[in-house]
């Protein structure tokens, strides 16, 4: 194997797995990020997310001298021959890419490039951006020293991010021309997956192509499971039957709450935009988002069509995640459920097994509850709005004992409907 030298600008998310698993696979990393306080917590091996598998991948590799922190660009870029990209990309109020930190890390790669380098866009960015960071650097740089820009889109899933980057589907390797391909190689030769090399413009599509179709996926599911509660089917089997065709597939055809978290919702618009600046309108998206509207409108609809009027009754709320396997709670279709359901008057005892942390401060009115199993005491209803798997494992008969009334609202289909029947639940969850 072929050590490279790689430095990873921007240590959020993204860039600290991704500068965490280069390092294990035996590449020598500089992670560097602005924010002195999170690099201070790195370098005394502390995390400042919560990632599994990742806290030992970044100890082992700090102890054996392939991973280090600073908040320097200067002394991070300065002995690497692979500078990565990995800053955020937020959303503008209008839906498009905020892309400010990607264009003032350039000009800062511009100011200290003295030999040449190959500089990788890893953040989500529009069609063309490699573009335009290749004509900054040029416009910036002193030394006019030759660089290549190269497009590396990441596919990482929270939770199962480190799993993600070391076993992934593909790499997408995006260049202007064939001389950063060879590096590019032996960056990820350790990793075990088909190299698709493209130009910088398709490898900048395929992120955005891909998470819009898979997002299209959700709602596909989602829109079914209002036409089978309408026809009493049962979206579990009718999901189950398609997704056995291959071309199909049955991943990412859960119906649920609906997606949130940092990625889908803000992608989607800005892919949305971007094909609108491009002058090629893609209705279909707005359409995937208008369906994962209408699912939370129409779960809160079945809540309240069962319990009636909201105000002072007491719902326990299982899940606050945008998904299971993590804390963040960035646009979670959780805590959208919990302040809609607050607005109306409800009161609150909530729970996730990581995430409440985070949600105390969006949800100040509600009661935390450190023990699943304690949430239902004194409670109207209960309801499933992530989907963990331990709430498969809840004590149902302690939680209906509980309650004046066995009811459960499950958002994310994860008991089974004859069951709870038989236990003599109230039982109401997505399509079935
Ligand atoms: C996503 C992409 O999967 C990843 O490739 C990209 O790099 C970043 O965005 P992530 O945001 O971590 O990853 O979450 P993901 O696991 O894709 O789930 C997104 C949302 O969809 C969650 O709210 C989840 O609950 C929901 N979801 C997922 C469903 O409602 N049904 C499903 O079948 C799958």
């Amino acid at each position: 194997m072929k050590t490279v030298r790689i430095s990873i600008i921007g240590t959020g998310y993204v860039g600290l797995v991704t500068g965490a698993c280069f390092a294990e696979v035996g590449h020598q990393v500089t992670c560097v990020d602005n924010d002195v306080a999170k690099v201070d917590i790195l370098r005394r091996g502390g995390l400042p997310i919560y990632e599994p598998g990742l806290g030992e991948i970044v100890q082992r590799n700090v102890a054996a001298g392939r991973l280090r922190f600073t908040e320097s660009t200067v002394s991070g870029v300065a002995d690497s021959e692979v500078v990565f990209i990995a800053v955020p990309t937020p959303p503008l109020p209008d839906g498009s890419v905020d892309l400010s930190f990607i264009e003032k890390v350039a000009r800062e790669i511009a100011a200290c490039l003295t030999t040449p380098k190959i500089i990788v866009d890893k953040s989500t960015v529009p069609v063309k951006t490699g573009e335009k960071v290749a004509e900054t650097i040029k416009r910036y740089s002193q030394s006019k020293v030759e660089f290549d820009v190269v497009s590396n889109p990441e596919f990482l899933r929270e939770g199962c991010a480190v799993e993600d980057l070391m076993h992934p589907d593909r790499i997408v390797i995006g260049v202007q021309n064939r001389r950063p391909v060879a590096t590019m190689r032996d960056i990820y030769a350790p990793f075990d997956a088909p190299i698709v090399v493209t130009d910088i413009n398709s490898a900048e599509l395929i992120k955005h192509a891909a998470n819009s179709f898979l997002a299209l996926k959700i709602s596909y599911a989602n829109a079914l499971s209002a036409i089978c509660e309408a026809s009493g089917a049962d979206i579990q089997q009718v999901v189950n039957g398609i997704g056995m065709d291959r071309r199909i597939g049955r991943a990412f055809l859960n119906a649920g709450l609906g997606f949130g978290g940092s990625c889908f919702p803000k992608d989607l618009s800005a892919f949305i935009k971007i094909a609108e600046q491009l002058g090629c309108p893609f209705d279909l998206l707005k359409e995937v988002q208008a369906v994962n509207r209408r699912q939370m409108d129409r779960f809160l609809g079945k809540i309240k069509d069962t319990l009636w009027v909201l105000k002072d009754k007491r719902l326990g709320v299982l899940g606050l995640a945008f998904k299971n396997n993590t804390d963040d709670i960035r646009l979670s279709p959780a805590i959208e459920l919990c302040t809609r359901l607050q607005a109306e008057g409800a009161i609150l005892r909530v729970h996730d097994p990581r995430a409440m942390e985070k949600a105390r401060a969006e949800l100040p009115d509600a009661e935390f509850v450190p023990d699943m199993n304690a949430v239902a005491e004194g409670c109207d209803a209960l309801v499933v709005a992530t989907e963990w798997e331990e709430f498969k494992q809840l004590d149902l008969a302690r939680a209906r004992a509980a309650m004046t009334h066995p009811i459960l609202f499950d958002g994310r289909n994860l008991f089974d409907p004859d069951e709870m029947e038989r236990f003599g639940w109230v039982y109401r969850s997505v399509g079935r």
